[in-house]
């Protein structure tokens, strides 16, 4: 086990060499730093090939140490599983077969119009792409196309999670599956045995439920409906660049990604976005260190300790370049101003420099990824073919 805040201190010394490496960087085009600087920083970044900055800069660009980078993130970091392993059952293809067919299947609402894949569509980074207004909705269409409270995050890498939902009020996927079938204001099924009702009568999920839970007493119910949902999102996991870094392969990640990945190390984004998800690890108030406004009481509408008021879910990081708008309103359009707002109201430190914030936004670039496409093209539903 990892202690972020404990490793992060113990890593000064690197970090008082980033600030020197960032003022003079490849990326700091208006060439603010002082000649003292960018020679100590040349000093720092001992294995630079010389002569690779381009014709025309004003200065070398000094180089990151990949190996130092990697080093310092294994303080913070694991690569992504395959798959998010259950501690409750085994995952096999065939849940996950069966899962895949529920989760895209619009029988399951009650208008037969709506299925997790519209709100989390895995061929769009597993986000609601649906539109308002030309732009992104920021938060869900829910049933009857009504505004939801939040926006969807991604089910992409959500199952490696410490709890579900912004407010964290499931405790694992299988546990959050059961909601959204239900709730009134998505797919809007009256119970679960309506949701077993509609099952049962199309007969080609029948052998579907036998192959996948062959010793359950009751095969068809929608607590297998649940879990075979879940056991396929235990399979949406995106390993990424970001991982084959952490593996060891120091050419993964471009200069420009890894001053990204050292500055967020080192203005402390891994205090709270840590992990195989660089997030879902912890609960956080949002403005830690600087009110934030926002109508949205988070944790505390779960626990009503007055502690837990505007306090939610570090979310994951993963794909985040693809899965805007931002926060738990989707009050923020960019990536840029997200990542901006978070300094200035998370961090002590404050707001980043330009050069800070292009890095940090391109090494989160490095975080994208898709699933296997078996998993994610829409499958031929039960009782639909020919
Ligand atoms: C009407 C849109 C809508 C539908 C349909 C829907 N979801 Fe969601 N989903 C959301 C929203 C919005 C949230 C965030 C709600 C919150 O945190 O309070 C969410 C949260 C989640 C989360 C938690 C992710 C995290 O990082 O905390 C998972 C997992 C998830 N949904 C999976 C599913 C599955 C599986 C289905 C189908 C059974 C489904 N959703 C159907 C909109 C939807
Ligand atoms: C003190 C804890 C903390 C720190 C430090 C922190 N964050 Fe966050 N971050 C959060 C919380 C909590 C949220 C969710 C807030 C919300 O949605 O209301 C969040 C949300 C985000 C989001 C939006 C995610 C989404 O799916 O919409 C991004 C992007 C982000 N953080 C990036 C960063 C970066 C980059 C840094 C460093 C510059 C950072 N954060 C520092 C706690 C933190």
């Amino acid at each position: 086990m990892t202690t972020p805040s404990r490793s992060f201190a113990g890593s000064l010394a690197l970090a008082a060499a980033t600030v020197t490496v960032l003022a003079a960087g490849p990326i700091a085009c208006g060439g603010e730093s002082g000649p003292a600087q960018a020679k100590k920083s040349d000093a720092k970044a001992g294995d630079a090939k010389a002569g690779d900055a381009k014709a025309g800069d004003a200065k070398a660009a000094p180089k990151v140490s990949a190996a130092a980078v990697l080093e310092k993130s294994k303080n913070f970091f694991q690569p992504l599983p395959t798959e998010a392993k259950s501690d409750k059952y085994a995952l096999n293809d065939d849940i996950v077969a069966l899962g895949k067919a529920l989760y895209f299947d619009p029988r399951l609402s009650v208008d037969g119009d709506m299925s997790c894949n519209t709100c989390h569509d895995v061929q769009n980074f597993g986000v609601d792409v649906r539109e308002v207004d030309g732009a992104r909705a920021r938060t869900s269409l829910g049933h009857g196309g009504k505004p939801g409270a939040r926006n969807s995050p991604t089910v992409f890498n959500a199952a490696i999670q410490f709890v579900q939902f912004w407010d964290g009020r499931a405790a694992d996927v299988e546990e959050q599956a059961k909601g959204p079938v239900l709730n009134p204001d998505e797919m809007a099924m009256p119970d679960a045995a309506a949701v077993e009702k509609v099952l049962a009568g199309i007969p080609e999920y029948a052998p579907l439920f036998d192959k996948a839970f062959p010793t359950a007493e009751k095969k068809l119910s929608f607590d297998n409906v649940a879990l075979a949902i879940a056991a396929y999102e235990r399979r949406l996991m995106t390993p990424s660049k970001f991982d084959a870094f952490l593996n060891g392969d120091l050419a993964a990640l471009d200069q420009k990604q890894l001053l990204g990945l050292q500055t967020y190390m080192d203005v402390g984004c891994t205090t709270c976005h840590t992990g195989s998800g660089l997030g879902g690890t912890m609960f956080q108030k949002l403005g830690s260190v600087k009110p934030y406004e926002t109508a949205d009481m988070g944790r505390f509408e779960v626990t009503k300790q007055e502690a837990d008021k505007k306090v939610f879910k570090v979310p994951v990081l993963r794909n985040i370049t693809k899965t805007g708008p931002y926060l738990h309103d989707g009050s923020l359009a960019t990536l840029e101003e997200t990542v901006q707002m978070m300094a200035e109201y998370q961090l002590a430190r404050g707001k980043l420099e330009p050069a800070e914030l292009e890095a940090i936004v391109a090494f989160l670039g490095a975080l994208e990824a898709t699933p296997p496409a078996e998993l994610i093209t829409p499958p031929e539903l039960p009782g639909k073919a020919g």
